[in-house]
Parts: C-alpha cells; sequence; structure tokens
C-alpha cells in the first residue's frame, strides 16, 4: 500500500510517500481502508521529535475515517463495507483508566497513531474495534475523520474536564486553528459566552460564522485588557488554552476569581511562568485535558448528524502533499481543518 511515512526528527522532507506492506490484522482487529485523514498540529510536533513517545520509522496521523475492509474471527459488531472513524489511541481496555471511563489516560495499550502505531497517512490502517465507531451516510469520510481530535477534544474540555455552567465567559485562543475553530461552536453549545482570540485577520470572518460571541484580534496576544472590558471588568470563568505559553500569560491575567484555565496545546511546547500568589488569590484552577473517549467521540457523531456542529474542513489535500500539509499548518495558513483523502 502508499503510506506517507516519518523517516527522522526535523523538517517536512522527512515525511516520505513508499509503498509499504498492508498490515495484517489479528483476530479482534479490522482493517481499515483509509479514506480520510486529519492533519492535526500534533502530527507536527510528532514530526519535529517534540513528543518523546514517537518511534521511528512511523507513519503519521490519529484523525482517521474510511470503510471497513477486513474483520478479524472474533470481531462480532463490525463487517466489511461500514463506515467508520476512530479515537486517538488503541487501548489496553484493563487498565485502571479504560475501567473507569478516562481512557484518553491509558498507556498500557498499543498507544497512539502516528506516534507508538502506524497511523492514517496510508492506505490502510489496522484498528481494534474499541477504538472504532461507526458513522452516518451524513457524514462525509473528511467531516468523519475530524470528530474525534478536532471536535471531540473540546468536549472532552468543556463538558468533562471544565464543567461549563450556562452564561460562563469562554476564552478561546488559537480560535481559527482546528481545535480552536469547533471549540467555539462546543462552548456555545455547553452554554458559554465566547471571546475568541485570533492572531490572524484573514481568520475574524471564519471565526464569527463559528458562533463567537465576541472576536478579539491579537497579534501580540496581549488580550487581558479587550477581555476585562468585555466581561464588566470581572474577566473569564474559563479559559481554553489551545496556543499554549505564547498567550499564557494573557490568559492567566483575564481569569475571573474561581476561573479555570484548561491546557489544551502547546504549539512552540515552551515552558510556562506560574506566580503561585495569583493563583491562590483567585482560587484558579488550572486544568489538563487530553483527546476524547469513545463515548464522547459517538455523543459528537450525533451532534454532526443533527448539525448542531459543524465539522470544518478548509482544505483537501491528496496523501502525497502530506509535506505541504505540515507547511500550511506551521505557517498558520489553515483556517479549521485540513485534511489528506486517500
Ligand atoms: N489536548 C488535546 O487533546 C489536543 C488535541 C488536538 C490538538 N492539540 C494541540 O492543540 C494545539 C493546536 O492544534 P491544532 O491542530 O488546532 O493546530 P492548528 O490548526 O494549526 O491551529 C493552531 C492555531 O493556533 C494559533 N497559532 C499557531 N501558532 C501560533 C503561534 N506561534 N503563536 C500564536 N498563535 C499561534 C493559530 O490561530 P490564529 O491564527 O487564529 O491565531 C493557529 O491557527 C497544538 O498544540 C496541538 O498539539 C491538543
Ligand atoms: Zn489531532
Ligand atoms: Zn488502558
Amino acid at each position: 500500500m502508499k503510506a506517507v511515512r516519518l523517516k527522522g526528527f526535523g523538517g517536512i522532507e522527512n515525511l516520505k510517500l513508499e509503498e509499504v506492506e498492508t498490515p495484517k490484522i489479528s483476530f479482534d482487529e479490522v482493517l481499515v481502508r483509509v479514506k480520510a485523514c486529519g492533519v492535526c498540529y500534533h502530527d507536527l510536533l510528532n514530526r519535529s521529535g517534540k513528543i518523546p513517545r514517537t518511534r521511528l520509522p512511523i507513519i503519521l496521523g490519529h484523525e482517521i475515517a474510511g470503510e471497513v475492509a477486513e474483520v478479524g474471527s472474533h470481531v462480532k459488531d463490525f463487517s466489511p463495507g461500514d463506515r467508520v472513524t476512530t479515537i486517538q489511541r488503541v487501548l489496553c481496555g484493563s487498565c485502571t483508566y479504560c475501567r473507569t471511563g478516562r481512557e484518553s489516560l491509558c498507556r498500557e495499550g498499543p498507544g497512539f497513531f502516528g506516534e507508538e502505531i502506524d497511523g492514517g497517512y496510508a492506505e490502510y490502517i489496522k484498528i481494534k474495534t474499541s477504538s472504532l465507531c461507526k458513522i452516518p451516510n451524513e457524514i462525509s469520510f473528511e467531516e468523519a475523520s475530524i470528530l474525534a481530535c478536532a471536535i471531540g477534544t473540546s468536549l472532552h474540555a468543556f463538558k468533562t474536564r471544565a464543567k461549563i455552567s450556562l452564561g460562563d465567559q469562554v476564552v478561546i485562543t488559537g480560535a481559527g486553528g482546528g481545535v480552536g475553530l469547533h471549540a467555539v461552536q462546543v462552548a456555545k453549545l455547553c452554554g458559554g459566552r465566547v471571546l475568541a482570540i485570533t492572531s490572524s485577520k484573514e481568520k475574524i470572518d471564519k471565526i464569527w460564522e463559528a458562533g463567537a460571541d465576541e472576536v478579539i484580534y491579537s497579534p501580540d496576544l496581549q488580550f487581558t485588557k479587550e477581555v476585562k472590558a468585555l466581561t464588566n471588568g470581572r474577566g473569564a470563568d474559563v479559559v481554553a488554552e489551545i496556543v499554549g505559553s505564547a498567550s499564557f500569560e494573557s490568559s492567566l491575567r483575564c481569569l475571573a476569581p474561581s476561573g479555570k484555565l484548561v491546557f489544551l496545546g502547546n504549539v512552540i511546547t515552551a515552558p510556562v511562568l506560574v506566580n503561585p500568589g495569583l493563583v491562590i488569590l483567585k482560587e484558579i484552577e488550572l486544568i489538563g485535558s487530553y483527546a476524547v473517549t469513545r463515548e464522547e467521540l459517538a455523543e459528537v457523531i450525533d451532534l454532526v448528524k443533527q448539525r448542531k456542529i459543524r465539522s470544518i474542513v478548509s482544505h483537501i489535500l491528496p496523501l502525497e502533499k502530506a509535506p505541504e500539509a505540515h507547511q500550511l499548518l506551521q505557517d498558520r495558513k489553515t483556517v479549521g481543518r485540513l485534511v489528506l483523502s486517500i
């Protein structure tokens, strides 16, 4: 089969289109003919060697949708021809986290696609059924590929982790990106008033269209004053920190007393400085939020099917253009998600 493999850490030249062996499934696995794979900033971090678990060579991509081509002898719930998408990893199914519904924290299983196990920049992939969900015909493969990561991530962050209340003032950084543009929609659906931050003028219209209540254009990421002014001086109840270290100081300072800061991304992977005094005096909560559970993915599928959330795919490129896709993301040229069509 054709696949794009990461052969070394560094620039886009390390992504090579190759002919590799089609995976062989075991009794509890499904072979999926990949039709679309989203390109996540996480893939760029894998490529640049910033995520220590990434092994080489590896087929990148954890935002996968396709059609079941073959099923193992013990597989009951899936048949050839089923349209499917997947969570970002293959689980062990028996650790504390798998048993208590916190499966995004499982580290005992085979692991994360495109990191510890081969991912979706390929014509075929083998997947255990505990990672798969069926998708209805109303959702295209391109839209389906990004349901778990670009959309489910925000459902996990806002509903499960930050537990947004109706009327909460919600600040979202990196609002024009793949996670950001869907975070705007999910935060609205959870009852938040969304103040979206973008450093890119050309993404402002799309962020309004996604349903933001306010769009703050902030190329220098100094947005504390604007957030305070737009919240009658009180600040934000929740900040979804998607950009990470570059916007962290403003994100922390714009929180209201008892506000919650949810770390979702860190594009330049630098550490941040926290003054404990500020966290103590304002009783701030710093929360991490990672990936999505299969139950949350099923909820996202339903919401997208009902058109309560739009899956926003801005670019579709063929598999062999994976290096160009990485370059577009790196240059902040995408609005919503870029998807490889395979
Ligand atoms: N927690 C999770 O489960 C999870 C899931 C998926 C992704 N992530 C992480 O979330 C982050 C964003 O991922 P993504 O896929 O949404 O990426 P993306 O589509 O490239 O969007 C990131 C957005 O952040 C802004 N941005 C990027 N680089 C920046 C910089 N150097 N300074 C300021 N703003 C910058 C840009 O938004 P504007 O142009 O609008 O400013 C960009 O569109 C990454 O760190 C990724 O690893 C986490
Ligand atoms: Zn992703
Ligand atoms: Zn587990």
